[in-house]
Parts: C-alpha cells; sequence; structure tokens
C-alpha cells in the first residue's frame, strides 16, 4: 500500500511544565528537549512504521535542522525524495509546551515549509497520483493545496485532510476530500465557532459537502459523524505523558487501514490504538507506534494504563 504525504518538516523544540502558562504568566520549565516533528513528517514516519510504503513532499531549510529531520524521516524507511532543501530559509520551527498529564500548547514558524507553490504541486503530481491514500494538513499555505486537489483524478488517491492548524476551509474544495480528521477544537471552529458542541458542530460541517466527518477526541477517543448520527470511538485507557504527535498517528493509521480494505469503522479503531499508544511516550515523532506496538496493544490494551 502506498501512501504520500504533502506538509511540514519541524524541529520541535519542547519544554516540559507544570502546567500550561495562562495568558501573561510566565510559568516554571523542567526539561527542555528537541524532537524532530511537524505534522507531515511525524504523519510520514507514522504510515511507515505502520508497514506503509511512503513518500513525503515538502521543504526544509539548508540547515542543521533540515539535516537532522531528513535522516530521521529516511531512516524510518521514508521517501524523501520529494523534500526540498532551501538554501536561504530556515527549517520550520515548533514551540511546545508539554504539561504534566501529557497536554500541551503548540506555536509554529513555518520557515522553509511556507515555499510550498504551484510548481512544486505541478512536479510531484504523478508522484502522487500513484498513491493509494494522500495525507494533507495545514501547516503548509492553502493556495497549492486547493490546486493540488482541483488536479487529482477523482477516483484515486483516497484524500485524508487533517485541518490544523485549523483556519478558513473555503479556498479548498472539499468535495475532492475524502476524510476530513480534525480535532475537537478544530471542528468547532471549522463550524463558525459559534456552536459548542461536537453534534451540532458536525451536522453544519456535513451540509458542506463533506463525504467522511472524522472527530478526534482526546480522553473521549473519537467520532465518525453521519447524516444519520455520531458513531463514538472510545478510546483506550493509557498513561498519557505527552499527547503530541497523537493526532498525527491517529491521521496514519486510518489512511493504512483505509489503504487496506478495512472500513471506516474498523480503521477509526484501530487509529484510536495507534494514537493511544503515542501519548505514553514523549515527543513527536519519537513516540509513534510500529505495526507490531499497535498489534500486541490490541491484543492486551489493558497493560498500558496505570
Ligand atoms: O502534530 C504535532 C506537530 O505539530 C508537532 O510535531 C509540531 O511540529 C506541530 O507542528
Amino acid at each position: 500500500m502506498r501512501i504520500a504525504v504533502l506538509g511540514s518538516l519541524n524541529m520541535d523544540l519542547v519544554l516540559e511544565v507544570e502546567r500550561l502558562p495562562r495568558p501573561g504568566e510566565t510559568v516554571l520549565g523542567r526539561n527542555f528537549t528537541r524532537y524532530p516533528g511537524g505534522k507531515g513528517a511525524n504523519q510520514a514516519i507514522a504510515a511507515a512504521r505502520l508497514g506503509a510504503e511512503v513518500r513525503l513532499f515538502g521543504h526544509v531549510g539548508a540547515d542543521s535542522y533540515g539535516e537532522e529531520l531528513l535522516s530521521v524521516t529516511q531512516a524510518a524507511g521514508v521517501d524523501v525524495g520529494g523534500v526540498t532543501r532551501h538554501p536561504e530559509v530556515p527549517t520550520g520551527v515548533a514551540l511546545i509546551l508539554v504539561a504534566e498529564g501529557g497536554q500541551n500548547q503548540i506555536a509554529y514558524a513555518p520557515g522553509a515549509n511556507w515555499q510550498l507553490g504551484r510548481e512544486d504541486v505541478e512536479r510531484w503530481l504523478p508522484q502522487i497520483r500513484e498513491a493509494d491514500v494522500l495525507l494533507l494538513q495545514l501547516e503548509v499555505p492553502l493556495e497549492p493545496l486547493a490546486i493540488l486537489l482541483q488536479s487529482l483524478p477523482p477516483e484515486k488517491p483516497l484524500v485524508i485532510l487533517d485541518p490544523a492548524p485549523a483556519q478558513d476551509l473555503s479556498p479548498l474544495p472539499l468535495a475532492r476530500v475524502d476524510y476530513l480528521v480534525p480535532n475537537r477544537e478544530e471542528v468547532l471552529r471549522l463550524a463558525g465557532g459559534e456552536v459548542t458542541e461536537l453534534s451540532g458542530a458536525a451536522r453544519l460541517l456535513l451540509a458542506r459537502e463533506i463525504r467522511h466527518l472524522v472527530i478526534k477526541a482526546d480522553q473521549e477517543g473519537a467520532y465518525l459523524a453521519e447524516p444519520g448520527g455520531m458513531t463514538h470511538f472510545p478510546a483506550y485507557k493509557v498513561r498519557a505523558v505527552d499527547t503530541t504527535a497523537a493526532g498525527d498517528a491517529f491521521n496514519a493509521a486510518l489512511a493504512v487501514a483505509l489503504a487496506q480494505g478495512k472500513g471506516p469503522y474498523e480503521a477509526i479503531g484501530y487509529a484510536n490504538a495507534a494514537a493511544a499508544l503515542t501519548v505514553t511516550k514523549r515527543g513527536a515523532s519519537s513516540s509513534l507506534p510500529t505495526r507490531e506496538e499497535v498489534q500486541e496493544f490490541l491484543r492486551h490494551p489493558y497493560r498500558h494504563s496505570g
């Protein structure tokens, strides 16, 4: 099964804190660490660890962060031939605070990720068209993504869009997106910010041509929203230390399962397990589970609660 990922590569600068600060407040930090991350790279690495043949398309700077990201991503088995190095633009960086219990706050400087343009999409299109599934996120400019979606044949690849960070999706031809996979905050924002409960927000989005809406709801697990109602997939109980990249693991696992021909119900269950395992480890790409780890977890899910 072939998966293409077009998206960001970031170096994550991570500070552990007891609790997240309020606006204007300073809190004392503990460990400070650097992890390879970025939603594009994370989803590519996650899909490769889950057994897919993966190609990543994106941009880094010609600097040490870019080199490290490329070597870690390649070492995970991802084809990084589609990642361009820029001599004059720095690699993207994310500043992440992780509180006790695993909750995080992220601010992101796109750097080279923002170099994505129409000419990239035209160059990469033949390879992207060969994939069974295409994974997209929004840490890159929207206009080239819109061009890409318009240029894809209607039947293949299946497109999964993670609308993070949340923004106005009206420039995108959503009719060519097969699965929209926001988290709780994103789904409320995408619905206009006035609705406060998930089912109301989901109804509004489903009215906008969205075929499959899957909502990642942290400790609650996930929901599949369909015109007839919402199906709940409860989260596995695990001891969370860092929720960073759990959403990326979820999307990648969903992609792998759908590429294997599983239906949405089975695929969401599998994605829930991959996300649960991710929150038990620190960092972004460093926390993503392998196929064997997910299989073992599904056999004995209670060993990880604690
Ligand atoms: O989804 C997690 C990722 O979001 C982090 O790795 C960070 O780079 C941010 O972009």
